[in-house]
């Protein structure tokens, strides 16, 4: 299968670097975290694909969801995975072998990729969207993947206000430390907060039957993973690869009191405030 594919040097610049970098390390290293924190996500995505369909999964990162769409598409199907990022590619890669998965993986930028035209019965992401620099050209690229009639299902943030937890660290650190501003509209996280944003730019990329609504998930994460998770990923885990001691340990003190709210004896709770979005290729390009 890798043959339908034409290898591309990631283009998409800033995006490219982070995810190469300090972000794709985070999520190698807290991959299993991650994937049981999102699990509730990879679920419902792969409940809605079928046996036998071919399935592209956009920004797979270190590939749990390609995986388990590969197992529910089976041999007759096809799973594939696209990510801009090495080290996280490899990882899918490495999980791929260790389960002898028929899933593959592909290190390239999804908004710019040359596959086989018309290729794909459905193309899914959990969280993988929100980071193109011209979003509407990136699902343009993608719709000439997507065979006539195939179904995109994407899952992606609500806002910053409607997600405390996620915005709890940098918040909190203020206090201690100088962070950069997030920027709303520019590609990351929350890019894809305004539904009817996220409506133009899948009008405008040709996709029809455009259906986006709230989708609002309890999330659990063993209490002795919160750390990790907090001083590793996101704008303060970025923060803190160039934050000396004892600084550090100060912030770190000062985060992890601003989250007890959410631990719960063992558990760290929280709801995920998402959209669930879906929309259908009818025509070909
Ligand atoms: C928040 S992570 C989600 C990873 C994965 N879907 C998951 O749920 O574990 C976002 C992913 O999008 C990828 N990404 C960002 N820009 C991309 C692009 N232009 N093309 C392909 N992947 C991209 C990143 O490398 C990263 O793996």
């Amino acid at each position: 299968m890798q043959t339908l594919i034409t290898a591309k040097t990631p283009a998409d610049g800033a995006q490219a670097q982070l995810w190469n970098g300090p972000a794709g390390r985070a999520w190698v290293d807290t991959q299993p975290v991650l994937d049981a924190l999102f699990q509730p996500f990879e679920q419902l995505l792969v409940a809605a694909a079928h046996r036998g369909q071919r399935v592209l999964d956009i920004g797979c990162g270190t590939g749990s969801t390609t995986l388990a769409l590969a197992r529910k598409v089976g041999p007759q199907g096809h799973s594939l995975g696209i990510d801009i990022s090495e080290p996280m590619i490899a990882t899918a890669r490495q999980r791929a072998v260790l389960e002898r998965s028929a899933a593959h993986f592909l290190c390239g930028d999804a908004q710019t990729q040359t596959f086989e035209p018309a290729h794909f019965d459905r193309l899914v992401s959990r969280f993988g969207v929100m980071f193109f620099s011209d979003a509407a050209q990136a699902f343009t690229n993608l719709r000439r993947v997507a065979a006539s009639d195939a179904v995109l299902h994407c899952i992606a943030w609500r806002s910053a206000a409607e997600n405390a937890f996620m915005t709890l660290a940098e918040r909190a650190a203020a206090s201690v430390l100088t962070l950069p501003a997030r920027q709303p509209d520019a590609p990351g996280q929350f890019a894809w907060a305004d539904a009817q944003k996220v409506h133009g730019i899948l009008t405008e990329s040709g996709w029809a039957g455009i259906d986006i609504q709230p989708l609002d998930v309890a999330c659990t994460l063993p209490e002795p993973a919160l750390l990790p998770y907090l001083t590793r990923l996101g704008p303060l885990g970025l923060a803190l690869q160039h934050t000396a001691e004892p600084m550090r340990e100060q912030v770190i003190n000062t985060v992890r009191a601003a989250f007890e709210p959410y631990v719960q004896g063992e558990q760290v709770r929280f709801t995920a405030a998402c959209w669930t979005i879906t929309a259908r290729n009818s025509r070909c390009i």
